[in-house]
């Protein structure tokens, strides 16, 4: 089966080329989804590890019936395979936290539907034209439901990471080569740049269109924060001490009795550790830190005398490249990710070492933009000016506003087709179950 070389441009491709490429991408979906599935019994399938995530047969059939009503009933214009189950797997109508007491289908019902609706998909992807509607442009609704089903694993591997009970994942990878003596931070010059697209075939609809945004001058870390810088803001008190806090975050802070980040501890002797897939791992100092939460991220950066980057800044950073003038798709340029070039796609269950993946560096000489950890942004998730809903309101409109904030790069729970320089996460300011962690700017003094 081909895929495309590195950096095709979809609508480029053959009509043939095209169908393998998204044949190829919803094979590799699948095998991750049914990977973290086949990882535990049935009884860690179907109870609820944490009140903030599904059960993770609730997310497999979740996965398998969009992917019916998008594919199966909307391109291939087919019969409903299970209609009457629309209604319990729709995320909007049932809250995470309801979804253990719904009557779910069997983790062994669940993998029939999941198999007998990718059946009829592959044959709808034989046989239904392309390049008809904007819906099938370039294979558009098969790539969000790629894109789909691939933001659900790394929702899984989140649930995976929450659990109690059960076998740890397996080991990782050992992590990539360490580039040296990088400097600590990187000046980004004043001027505009393209943000967003207007061409990418897979983008969606809150990363249109590509428009023009002028920046103002700024450094910003060449990596993100590690483990030993924020290790410093602990112990030098950084969770008591309210200066360093947004109102709302200390509030949360409070609250929520936060004193290291999510999943931390610290024994006897005073050594920090980590419970990572069920296994329990010393803190690395040069590892981005992960699992904290916007509120702490603005409280490091503003006891480090610095802030967070805007969302603006950060797609400048990584996409802007200043000798051609344009944004590329990716910091490295336009080429499709490899594992030289960025820690994504569950390869490795934890980041690697900041100054991982030279390969993958920006033109400006900023590392690990993409993959490694999803990094917090101090922008709240807006439409872009142009913005139009397509293909539905509920994937990104009704998110439009003030309540959530706005996540860029991708970390190594994600797979690279739901991934690229223009990608938009946005969650919840006080969420730490994600993937994430930061790292800060600072404005460049006029000269
Ligand atoms: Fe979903």
């Amino acid at each position: 089966m081909s895929s495309p070389n590195a950096g095709t441009d979809l609508h480029q491709l053959s009509d043939a080329a095209l169908r393998d490429h998204i044949a190829a991408q919803l094979t590799r979906a699948r095998l991750r989804s049914t990977a973290l599935t086949d990882a535990v019994d049935e009884p860690e399938l179907i109870m609820q590890h944490s009140p903030l995530m599904s059960p993770l047969v609730w997310d497999y059939a979740h996965i398998a019936n969009q992917e019916e009503i998008w594919l199966v009933r909307d391109i291939g214009g087919r019969e409903a395979v299970r209609a009457d189950i629309d209604q319990m797997y729709d995320a909007f109508k049932n809250s995470r936290a309801e979804r253990p007491s719904l009557p779910l289908l069997s983790p062994t019902q669940t993998r029939g539907y999941v198999s007998q609706v990718r059946q009829k998909v592959l044959d709808v992807l034989e046989r239904a034209p392309l390049n008809v509607s904007r819906l099938t442009e370039a294979g558009f609704a098969f790539g969000m439901v790629v894109q789909h089903e691939q933001q659900h694993d790394e929702t899984m591997l989140a649930t995976h990471q929450l659990r109690r009970s059960g076998p740890p994942l397996q080991a990782p990878l050992p992590s990539p080569a360490v580039s040296s003596a990088l400097p600590g931070e990187v000046l980004i010059p004043a001027g505009e740049f393209t943000m967003g697209t207007s061409t990418e075939a897979w983008a969606l609809d809150n990363e249109r269109p590509a428009h023009t945004v002028h920046v103002e001058a700024f450094f910003l870390d060449t990596t993100p924060v590690t483990n030993g810088e924020y290790l410093r803001f602990i112990d030098a008190g950084g969770y008591s001490q309210r200066r360093w806090w947004s109102a709302p975050g200390w509030e949360h802070r409070q609250r929520a009795g936060l004193t290291a980040p999510l999943f931390w501890s610290r024994d006897d002797g005073g050594s920090w550790s980590r419970r990572s897939f069920g296994s329990q791992i010393p803190i690395q100092d040069d590892e981005p830190v992960l699992h904290v939460c916007l509120y702490e991220a603005q409280a490091y950066a503003a006891w480090a005398g610095r802030r967070l980057p805007t969302e603006a800044e950060w797609e400048k950073a990584a996409r802007w490249d200043p000798v051609s003038q344009r944004s590329r798709r990716y910091p490295w340029g336009d080429e499709d990710p490899t594992p030289e070039r960025a820690n994504l796609g569950q390869r490795h269950l934890r980041p690697a070492p900041a100054g991982s993946y030279p390969a993958g560096a920006s033109a400006h000489g900023v590392h690990q933009l993409i993959g490694d950890v999803w990094e917090w942004t101090s922008s709240t998730f807006a439409p872009y000016a142009g913005f139009e809903v397509f293909p539905y309101a509920e994937y990104s409109q009704v998110f439009f506003g003030e309540d959530y904030y706005v996540l860029r790069g991708g970390s190594f729970g994600t797979d690279q087709a739901a991934c690229r320089g223009t990608f938009r996460n946005w969650d919840y300011p006080i969420r730490r179950q994600i993937f994430a962690g930061f790292r800060t700017a600072r404005d460049a003094e006029p000269s």
